[in-house]
């Protein structure tokens, strides 16, 4: 079987068409209004000079934009009235002939605000922050087992830290982008790039009351997506709106890169404050991750950031909580692996400080610490295996080479150290994904899902999938995805595309060979099954997560201070990789973003404003070709029957999840310097 990727040639030769890119008659170019204040109105908007110029077909403002359903997601709703809730919020648009004429047109605009003040300093000691009902996926915002501060109090070891990771914003090479067109008959066809098609139509049919059928999203191909297209954002509602005004004409809005740090969602800072408490033997008896982090007035969303310490490791009393600055800030979101990215830089290097406290190397401490039952639930893992992915990476990397203690190696003026990091990332279910097989006369296989490949491998992995499903040769199916006129499907988010959507095909596949094999003949139309994702009846039985390891080779510039990561390992156990090309991709993705968070990440929000100032990538630094060495990702065998038929745990997430902590540790075998804060760079080494 070919472990070619299906979308690989289109890519290569340009001919795969993104959003903004696909060939709609005569159409209309948008560029958007925002506000410059962070908290008030707006009083008056005078866009007589703007409507004047050559080219403008209209502008889009609240006094002339349609009435959306109230109940509508808040970070939906723009235009409705003369409110700002921050800054950059759309506040109208500006529509022409030409992108040049629609840009020029909104920079005559003048607007008049009322100004209040606003909260836009993330102050996470402040009194004020609150609880909210829940973390993001659902988890309660608090946990206690056990008793704690009698563990503390008692503890033969205790290591107490701060861990900070910062303001971050998603930035996929290929920014958000719609083109929106209304039939005459009031239908609404879009071409978005979106991690989901479904989700995108369904909170586009809340917003404007449509009927789900009058409402079609197409997205074949998207240029990266990282959790900012996962659901859609009020760029999308703006432009629908604003095709509205003309008709059947379709409006065309491509995201200025500026624009992807106003309105589409980002990491949120976070604060950590982490309690270790162990025995003698290095056991952890206690662990306690205290959270603050900031969320929006517009709309709430708390990152998950200690759910993951709930898991990891084993210890009779535990504490976790999670507390938000409500700030007059646009919506934080999902950025890749909300939670346990932060989560996890935090818990791995306060788990780095107490190995060393203890006197135990860290793959050993790690070691002492594993668990078969979750912390969490109690519920027994259906597979877990991290120590191995620890020690066989351990063999890989040389580990057991490194230096006794840390600055203990050096070339030249390069401090050079090692670092391990465990890695987990849950395995999510997504509910309701549908998808119909159809075996044809011919010998062919038709299998249709809105699933979406954001440039993971998904239609390839799905395509093979189905193959061995049907027991037919791959080169037999051909799968269709990434348009709504297809079954419904959950979005890639969560590391669940291959887990539902897979599981979804399987089940309809499993269903058509049976209908199959009672037929005595194939009529000439085919024969076709849809099915829905059935329930997992190991659902309640078992804790699913994967695992993983992270090691890092870090050298620290002994003048400057620079960090350096010539290598980086990650060793997994997610399952079964359905591809080996496209998975170990995925894998090297997320280290590659997971030491781009390490060493350069960090968006700098204005206090006195509220805008992020770094809001292009030459002064929000992603880590280029130069800053990565040797970079390898294997994962081990793992047979897990309990996730889903496939036996695939999925693998969007993990690779990112503990890198940055892997690359902290090293740097302080390296250098002797303890970094409790990303990004990593070289003043905190000097
Ligand atoms: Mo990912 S942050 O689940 O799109």
């Amino acid at each position: 079987m070919s472990e070619l990727r299906l979308d690989g040639p289109d890519k290569v030769r340009g001919t795969a068409r993104y959003a903004a890119e696909h060939p709609v008659e005569d159409p209309v170019h948008l560029y958007a209004l925002q506000s410059r204040i962070a908290r008030g109105s707006v009083t008056a908007l005078d866009v007589g000079a703007a409507r004047a110029q050559d080219g403008v077909l209209g502008l889009l403002t609240h006094d002339n934009a349609p009435r959306l359903a109230p109940e509508a997601d808040r970070d939906l709703v723009v235009l409705q009235s003369a409110e700002i809730g921050y800054r950059g919020q759309f506040i109208g648009a500006v529509l022409a002939e030409t992108p040049e004429a629609a840009r020029h047109a909104a920079g005559l605009v003048q607007v008049q605000y009322a100004e209040q003040p606003a909260e836009l300093a993330f102050a996470p000691d402040d009194p004020q922050l609150v609880a909210p009902e829940k973390v993001n996926a659902g988890h309660p915002t608090d946990t206690d087992q056990g008793d704690v501060d009698a563990a503390f109090a008692a503890a033969e070891v205790l290591v107490r830290g701060t861990y900070r990771t910062p303001l971050e914003h998603n930035n996929p090479m290929e920014p958000h982008a719609t083109i929106a067109s209304w039939s005459a008959d009031g239908e609404l066809t879009l071409y978005d790039s979106t991690q989901g098609v479904h989700w995108v139509r369904d909170a586009l049919v809340r917003a404007f009351g449509l009927d789900p059928e009058r409402v079609h999203v197409i997205s074949p191909h998207v240029g990266g997506g990282f959790g900012s297209k996962g659901i859609p954002h009020s760029n999308v509602v703006l432009t629908a709106m604003a095709a509205r005004l003309v008709a059947p004409r379709p409006v065309k809005y491509p995201l200025t890169r500026g624009q992807m740090f106003d309105v589409v969602g980002y990491r949120t800072p976070t604060v950590q404050h982490i309690r270790m408490a162990a025995d003698s033997a290095g056991r952890l008896t206690a662990i306690s991750h205290d959270v603050a982090e900031q969320s929006s007035r517009t709309k709430e969303f708390a990152e998950q950031t200690a759910v993951p310490t709930r898991t990891t490791y084993a210890a009779p009393n535990r504490r976790t909580a999670h507390r938000i600055a409500v700030l007059d800030v646009p919506v934080p979101s999902w950025m890749r692996a909300p939670g346990e990215c932060p989560g996890m830089f935090g818990l791995e290097v306060a788990a780095d400080e107490t190995a060393e406290a203890c006197g135990l190397d860290p793959i050993e401490f790690r070691e002492r610490n594993d668990t078969a039952q979750d912390p969490a639930t109690g519920l027994p893992f259906s597979s877990r295996n991290l120590v191995s992915c620890l020690r066989t990476g351990a063999q890989r990397f040389g580990w057991y080479d490194r230096a006794p203690s840390p600055r203990g190696n050096r070339d030249g003026e390069w401090l050079v150290g090692t670092g391990v990091a465990a890695s987990t990332y849950p395995v999510l279910r997504m509910p309701g994904s549908r998808a119909t097989v159809r075996a044809r006369p011919d010998g062919t296989y038709q299998v249709l899902i809105g699933a979406s490949d954001i440039g993971t491998g998904a239609w390839t992995a799905l395509t093979r999938i189905a193959a061995e499903a049907l027991d037919v040769p791959e080169s037999s199916v051909r799968v269709s995805l990434g348009d709504t006129d297809l079954p419904w499907a959950s979005g890639a988010g969560g590391s669940t595309g291959t887990n539902c959507w897979g599981s979804a095909i399987v089940h309809a596949a499993r269903l058509l060979r049976e209908q199959l094999a009672e037929r005595e003949a194939m009529p000439d139309e085919g024969v076709a099954v849809t099915a829905g994702l059935p329930d997992n009846p190991h659902a309640g039985n078992c804790a699913m997560h994967a695992f993983g390891a992270q090691f890092a080779e870090v050298r620290v510039h002994v003048h400057t201070g620079e960090v350096r990561v010539p290598r980086l390992l990650g060793i997994f156990a997610v399952g079964r990789v359905i591809n080996a090309v496209t998975g170990r991709s995925q894998l090297i993705g997320g280290m590659t973003m997971g030491l781009s968070g390490a060493l350069h990440e960090h968006s700098y929000r204005d206090p006195r404003f509220g805008h992020v100032v770094n809001r292009d990538l030459a002064q929000y630094h992603i880590a280029g070709h130069a800053d990565i060495g040797e970079i390898e990702a294997d994962w081990i065998e793992e047979h897990d029957p309990y996730v889903n038929p496939m036996g695939a745990k999925g693998i969007g997430e993990i690779g990112i999840v503990g890198t940055a902590a892997a690359v902290a540790n090293g740097a302080y075998h390296a250098s002797g310097v303890r970094v409790r804060e990303l990004p990593l760079t070289p003043d905190r080494f000097l």
